[in-house]
């Protein structure tokens, strides 16, 4: 029986589950979310490496037959993202990513241990599509998201984009994907230069990509600024002078002057009044319209990404613990940290009353994430058991598209037609 750094995998005892994942029709799949770090890193031969000098890699995990089965009521069936053909029109495919920042302490510097901040992410993008990503503030999103479009470099893992793996990328070509994908900083007022006038700025990003220089820079900056809602006088005035709802209009026509497919917006209205907020979201759902972009929209509140995301991933401790449609999600959330997530999120009907669920502690240190589902030192799921301490839950279908990484959700939970139920 494998052991992992996690805690030893239990063995026997069938339950209401059938102990065993379903459709085995991909036995050698990455499978390091179902079995946590049981993966230790080991020097690749010579042999492995195509005759060339050995590096340090991580191993490939255990196949799905090795998993352990599960005891009592505990449920592990269900296909995983990884286990599933990314759809035809996928613009983006994450698969494994991971970002870990190494700890070194004493005297000789010595590699003591990391911080797990991104632990193993997969997940598809359509083009066209949003996807929101929400999770408590320390959660892994913005490493994630600065990962994908390596502003640092993954530790494993790779993220497709049109088919090219931007992990692998040589310096070349990641100069051209930048073209098409950009970020959206939740602070735009630190990433503007406040010696730049607007104009400046913008001209400068369309020099660095050699789409247009003179009287046609000119002409593009002011058609810029039309389209995220700012006048074109707006173009000699400096940062400073601006709101922070017009600061990220700014932030926004930036990334959108070299025409981009994909944005990631990491907290782009996290720092604004509620009422601004609402008109940076719909401006940036008029621009999806417009110019078919798509989205990862980052969030640390679920009633922020509700009404722009297609497809909402909750994220726990450099995991996606919960992936749904985002209807399905609201009515029908799966995950107990989920739960207590949209338990927070005020109802606008003063008739409804939704009961609060606070959790218990902190979020534990991704230096030293707990054994079993990391979920388990806080969570109130009634059916918590010893085997949520052992048992690293996979992000599994329950049903519908519905991914939850929980033993204790079974198989069916997530709907499929028919109104969902909410308990
Ligand atoms: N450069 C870094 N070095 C070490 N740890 C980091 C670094 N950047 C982020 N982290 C850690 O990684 C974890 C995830 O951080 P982050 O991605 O910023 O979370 P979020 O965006 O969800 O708030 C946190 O524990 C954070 O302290
Ligand atoms: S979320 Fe709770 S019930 Fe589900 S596996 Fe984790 S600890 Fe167990
Ligand atoms: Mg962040």
């Amino acid at each position: 029986m494998p052991a992992t750094p996690e805690g030893p995998t239990p063995a026997g005892g069938q339950g209401a589950g059938d102990g065993q994942r379903s459709g085995g029709s991909q036995p050698n799949r990455p499978a390091d979310a179902l079995v946590g770090e049981g993966v230790e890193r080991g020097p690749v031969t010579a042999a492995d490496n195509g005759g060339r000098a050995p590096v340090a890699r991580i191993p490939e995990p255990p196949g799905r037959e090795e998993l352990p089965p599960a005891k009592g009521d505990s449920d592990l069936r269900g296909a995983t993202p990884d286990d599933m053909e990314p759809p035809p029109d996928a613009l983006l495919v994450v698969r494994g990513l991971k970002k870990y920042f190494p700890i070194h302490k004493g005297f000789f510097n010595r590699h003591v241990g990391d911080v797990k901040a991104v632990d193993g992410v997969s997940f598809s993008l359509r083009r066209g599509e949003t996807l929101g990503v929400v999770g408590e503030s320390g959660c892994g999103k913005s490493t994630m998201g600065r990962s994908i479009l390596r502003l640092i470099e993954p530790s494993a893992g790779s993220a497709h984009f049109e088919g090219r793996d931007i992990v692998t990328m040589d310096k070349a070509e990641l100069r051209r994907m930048r073209r098409r994908v950009q970020i959206i900083f939740q602070d735009p007022f630190s990433s503007l230069n406040p010696r730049m006038t607007i104009a400046e700025t913008i001209r400068e990003v369309l020099g660095i990509h050699g789409i247009a220089k003179g009287q046609k820079a000119n002409d593009r900056i002011a058609e810029l600024l039309r389209v995220v809602g700012l006048r074109p006088e707006h173009s000699v005035r400096y940062p400073h002078e601006f709101s922070g709802g017009q600061r990220q209009r700014i932030g926004i026509a930036r990334a959108l002057a070299v025409e981009p497919d994909l944005i990631v917006c990491d907290e782009p209205v996290s720092a604004l009044d509620v009422s601004v907020q609402a008109q940076v979201i719909n401006l940036l759902q008029d621009l999806q319209r417009e110019l078919g972009l798509t989205y990862v929209f980052i969030a640390h509140d679920l009633s922020v990404v509700e009404h722009i995301s297609d497809r909402v991933a909750v994220m726990y401790l450099g995991r996606i613990v919960e992936l749904a449609d985002a209807k399905e999600m609201y009515r029908n959330p799966l995950m107990p940290y989920t739960r207590a997530l949209l338990s927070a999120v005020p109802i606008p009907d003063p008739r409804i009353k939704r009961e609060r669920v606070v959790l218990q502690g902190d979020v534990p240190s991704p230096a030293k994430p707990p054994p079993g589902c990391p979920f388990h030192p806080r969570c109130p799921h009634p059916l918590k058991d010893a085997d949520c301490a052992k048992i690293v839950p996979p992000l599994a279908d329950k049903g519908g598209g519905h991914f939850a990484a929980c033993i204790k959700v079974p198989l069916g939970a997530g709907f499929e037609g028919g109104l969902p139920v909410l308990q």
